[in-house]
């Protein structure tokens, strides 16, 4: 594992391609702090008053939003929620109008989820605020993909020669992006499989073993990450009906025997159970989709910490 960086090189966090993976391991040291913090019976801490974050949310999202706004609030900030199907939003204002009416208001963060590519980006050339990326339409989801590392290191200590097969629809998932390009810095062996329409065109230049029998992947596997079938993003004739999916495709227990015992199983959310993964398998023993969950608060905690108290030393939460 690398040694952990002194601090962040960049302000905002948009994609882990464009990290180190000693600024990795910074943000994960950092969270298992948090999460000590998270699991006191008082879970507040004042390091962050006085700051104001912005979630703004151009997609849907149930554990990303709630749970940077939790980090947020345990840190003792100011958080307010955009959604936009409740903004200005639907009265037409452009996103560079948007982004500009936030700012205007004084916050220090933005984190932000568009259905464009590199929407974030964008977001990071035209205002001050921090930007953190909570996901651009297929692109990137870096605080996702820091949550999944940590709930492996968490599991396996380290990531250096591990089997991860990554399964479903990796076409729309900014999720198997993200995590394939961290993984493959830190030395995992990393597959991938699913059904050859919901394969990206060119995904072996990702670096991965490219798989179209789920079982393959599985084999001997250290971690399985099962992906959403992102029904709302299928254009027609992508997906065969979903009975057919998850008889040839879904992560069951016959197929998670094919992995190592001590497998770890993970899922980003929100999952379709019965779909890609089966009810058994996901609330199994093997499943630690629940931890990533509470792994995701600590470390959006770390990430909040770290670029909104750029460089202070950690003691600053007690
Ligand atoms: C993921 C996302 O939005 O990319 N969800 C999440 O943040 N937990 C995965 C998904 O929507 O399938």
């Amino acid at each position: 594992m690398a040694k952990a960086a002194v601090s962040l090189r960049q302000r905002d966090i948009l994609d882990l391609a464009s990290m180190e993976p000693s600024e990795y391991e910074l943000i994960l040291k950092t969270a298992e702090e948090m999460k000590k913090l998270i699991n006191r019976d008082i879970k507040k801490a004042p390091t962050l008053r006085g700051k104001a974050i912005v979630n703004l949310f151009f997609e849907a999202s149930t554990r990303t939003r709630t749970s940077f706004e939790l980090a947020g609030k345990y840190l003792g900030a100011d958080v307010i929620n955009i959604s936009t199907s409740t903004s200005s939003v639907t009265k037409g204002e452009s996103l560079r109008d948007t982004l500009l009416t936030v700012e205007a208001m004084g916050v220090d963060a933005i984190v932000m989820r568009h259905p464009a590519e590199g929407a974030a980006h964008y977001a990071s050339q035209i205002v001050k605020p921090v930007i953190i990326n909570a996901g651009d339409g297929a692109h990137a989801h870096p605080t996702q993909g820091l949550l999944d590392l940590f709930t492996i290191k968490q599991y396996k200590g380290r990531f250096e020669g591990l089997k991860v097969a990554i399964v479903g629809d990796v076409l729309h998932s900014r999720v198997a992006r993200t995590n394939i390009s961290a993984l493959n810095k830190l030395g995992a062996d990393v597959h991938v499989a699913g059904p050859s329409t919901l394969m990206p065109r060119e995904v072996e230049q990702l670096g991965v073993t490219v798989h179209h029998r789920v079982e393959e992947a599985l084999e001997g596997a250290d971690v399985v990450d099962v992906l959403r079938i992102q029904l709302e993003r299928q254009k027609k004739g992508l997906f065969p009906t979903p009975r057919e999916y998850a008889r040839i495709f879904g992560v069951n227990a016959a197929r998670l025997a094919l992995a190592k015992e001590d497998v770890l199983l993970m899922h980003p959310g929100p999952m379709n159970r019965g779909l890609e993964i089966s009810p058994d398998v996901a609330y199994g023993d093997r499943s630690a989709i629940t931890e990533e969950v509470q792994n995701g608060v600590a470390v959006r905690m770390a990430i909040l910490f770290l670029v909104l108290m750029g460089g202070k030393p950690l003691e600053a939460i007690d």
